[in-house]
């Protein structure tokens, strides 16, 4: 709060090298360092995770288009350029594409195993049908942290195949990226680091306010010629003969020019808690979400719905007797009535096809009884419910 305070009565001019320059250069390089991207790697803060994963595939798009994008755009190129994630990606990206130009119908929803990770197999072919198709496959999306279930996709393998095809490595870690600075769970994170660029939320796993998004692209020359304005505009003095100073200023590298103090939040935050208590926060949530996982698997009536990955545990009520669409019906009024306890708030969900309770555990204040509460509320609810309406 005395940060707002601060950056509110704070202009930040549009030149690098004022005070928001350096502190912006400061968050990037310690996320950078966090996240285990290599020290040349570019960055830049926005408003949040949509917004990471549209500057991330802009620079994806540009880079990789087989025309000069920025002066002809879409309509001069010749093949049509496609992209592929899996059908767990968050969709912000479809929304991105979509603005992008590349129309929604280039998006390859590739179907998931059941870990909830992108079938390699599938995206291979995929891939080889739109070569034969004349398309332009330039972009692998893989996902550090879906939405719905918190899985990893197998990175390491999407780096190996974007480089073998020359496609682009996006990655988008909104919600999970910052599991590499768990003490346990860091591997799942593996190849995260090969990508091109990589969409990161700090208002969400970090606990950061809200409004706080970050790229992080490794060619900084892509991602500069992107978004900076051209020699026309002089007034910014943002021509291409000042690079040292301006390939690290913000206002060139997203799409607003005029900026708040947004990396002040993030700065102040970083430095007075530091890596090491963020890195115990986020272990003591997986901890406490495993804990969670292990206490529903006691229950006989009830199930883990999806593997427990990282911070999540999608799960349901189940009494052995009810039928798929009795448990649907009984789950969703489980969740009506398990949110009227403002005590949390608990989601739901679909994955491949079934209905679910969705806990996501990113909260650094929750303790271990909060998760003893909440299966003893599901369980009572659940009976109660039962014990009222016929099912
Ligand atoms: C995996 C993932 N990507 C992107 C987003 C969008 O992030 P934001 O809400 O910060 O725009 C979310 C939001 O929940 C997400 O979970």
């Amino acid at each position: 709060m005395l940060v707002e305070m601060l950056r509110t009565g704070m202009n930040s001019a549009n030149e690098g090298f004022f005070a928001e320059g350096y502190v912006h250069k400061q968050v990037i390089d310690w996320i950078k360092e966090m996240l285990g991207f290599p020290e040349t790697t570019g960055g830049v803060l926005v408003s949040g995770g949509s917004e990471a994963n549209f500057t991330g595939l802009a620079v994806a798009r540009n880079a990789k288009a087989e025309v000069d994008t920025k002066a002809k755009g879409v309509q001069a190129l010749s093949r049509k350029m496609t992209i592929y994630c899996s059908d767990e990606t968050h969709h912000c990206l479809e929304r991105s594409v979509e603005i992008l130009g590349l129309g929604n119908e280039a998006l390859r929803w590739i179907p998931t195993d059941d870990d909830c990770r992108i079938r390699i197999d599938a995206l291979k072919r995929a891939i080889e049908d739109d070569k034969k198709q004349n398309k332009h496959p330039f972009c692998i999306i893989g996902c550090a942290g879906t939405v719905n279930s918190g899985a990893f996709d197998e990175l390491n393998a999407l780096a190996d195949l974007a480089k073998k095809e020359n496609m682009w490595f996006h990655v988008d870690g909104a919600f999970g990226a910052w599991v590499k600075i768990s003490k346990t769970h860091r591997h799942l994170a593996d190849g995260m680091e090969r990508a091109d660029s990589i969409a990161i939320d700090l208002h969400k796993w970090m606990n950061m306010p809200y409004g706080i998004g970050c790229t992080l692209v490794k060619d900084r020359f892509a991602h500069y010629s992107t978004f900076v304005y051209g020699h026309e505009a002089k007034y910014l003095k943002s021509a291409f003969d000042q690079l040292k100073d301006q390939i690290i200023n913000p206002h060139n590298l997203a799409l607003p020019l005029s900026r708040d103090f947004t990396s002040l939040k993030a700065y102040m935050l970083l430095r007075a808690y530091g890596k090491n208590k963020y890195s115990n926060l986020v272990q003591q949530n997986i901890d406490q979400t495993n804990y969670l996982g292990e206490l529903i698997r006691k229950e006989p009536n009830m199930e883990i719905t999806a593997p427990v990955v990282s911070n999540i545990v999608c799960f349901r009520y189940k009494p052995k007797r009810l039928t798929e669409p009795e448990l649907e019906k009984l789950n969703k009024m489980i969740y009506n009535d398990l949110n009227q306890i403002s005590f949390w708030m608990v989601s739901d969900t679909m994955i491949k096809g079934k209905y679910m309770l969705r806990a996501c555990n990113v909260n650094h204040r929750s303790q271990k009884q909060d998760f003893d509460f909440l299966v003893n509320e599901v369980k009572n609810i659940g009976e109660k419910i039962i014990s009222q309406i016929n099912l």
